[in-house]
């Protein structure tokens, strides 16, 4: 894991911290020696996790990302805290329903779309005010592969990616003048709960996405949070407004055949 010395001391709010990458990223961090608030739907999860952190300052926060007021009081509770919050990671997120469109249920459509593009959207705006006033601060979204690739029927999700990717792009342009950069990640495959869950389920088919990756597997949380430590850090000054993909090539790979063509062990 590459070192960045001046996150010592930093704080960071990482929504959906309780699992999986924004599990991963709030470990990493706080290895760095950076303050963490674990924002979770479940509170308990959210104790747990933090509990286990390494070092300290950390805070453990229960709410909905897809209510403002949750969100705003996550913010609140932080700066109550620490007076100050230096990098938003917004990772709380849930899986599609993978119905065929004439099956998808218009309820789950918004509740997914309120829970990752809008919950995105609130929860930068609740601490943005902070950043601005700090003149410095690193917001971290979660895109994905399906928000730039067609993965029918994933109608929801993708279109919540996509949404996701163009706000990465419209804020990091409106505050870059101010020090605030706004950036995402799009990761491919990686095996936490959230995709073995969908892999138990036959929803995906690990193999077939192994054979379809250039770098023949899945990658890993800790795939995804170098590459968050990296935008939360200094390092990334200059980069604003992008969505980094962290895939193994799965979204570089455009031929008919195979990505992979190794063994599957
Ligand atoms: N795992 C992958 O392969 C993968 C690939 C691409 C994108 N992503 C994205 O990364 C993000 C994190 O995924 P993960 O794999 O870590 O999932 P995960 O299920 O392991 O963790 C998600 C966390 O978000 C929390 N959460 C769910 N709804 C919430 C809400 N309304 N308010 C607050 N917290 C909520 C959950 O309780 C859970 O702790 C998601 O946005 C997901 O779409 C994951």
């Amino acid at each position: 894991m590459a070192s960045y010395p001046e996150l010592q001391g930093r704080v960071a709010l990482v929504t959906g911290g309780a699992s999986g990458l924004g599990l991963a990223a709030a470990e990493t961090l706080a290895r760095q020696g950076v303050h963490v608030a674990v924002a979770d739907l479940d509170a308990g999860a959210a104790a747990r996790a933090v509990a286990a952190l390494p070092g300290g300052g950390h805070l453990a926060l229960g709410g909905d990302v897809a209510r403002e007021a949750d969100v705003q009081r996550f913010a609140g509770a932080v700066l109550e805290r620490h007076g100050r919050i230096d990098v938003l990671i917004n990772s709380a997120g849930i899986p599609d329903s993978f119905q065929p469109t004439l099956a998808q249920d218009v309820a789950d459509f918004r509740r997914l779309v309120d829970v990752h593009l809008t919950g995105t959207y609130m929860a930068t705006k609740a601490v943005v005010p902070a950043m601005l006033r700090q003149q410095r601060g690193s917001v971290i979204n979660l895109g994905s592969v399906a928000g730039v690739l067609g993965l029918a029927p994933r109608n929801a999700y993708s279109a919540a990616k996509a949404g996701i990717g163009m706000l990465t792009r419209t804020m990091g342009c409106e505050w870059a003048a101010e020090g605030i950069r706004v950036n995402a990640i799009a990761p491919g495959y990686m095996l936490t709960p959230f995709a073995q869950k969908l892999i138990d389920e036959g929803k995906l088919d690990a193999q077939r996405i192994r054979r379809r990756t250039p770098a023949g597997r899945l990658g890993t949380a800790q795939h995804i949070a170098d590459a968050m430590a990296f935008l939360a850090s200094d390092a990334s000054a200059f980069i604003t407004g992008v969505t980094l993909p962290v895939d193994g090539g799965y979204m570089a790979w455009g031929a008919a055949s195979d990505a992979y063509a190794g063994p599957l062990d």
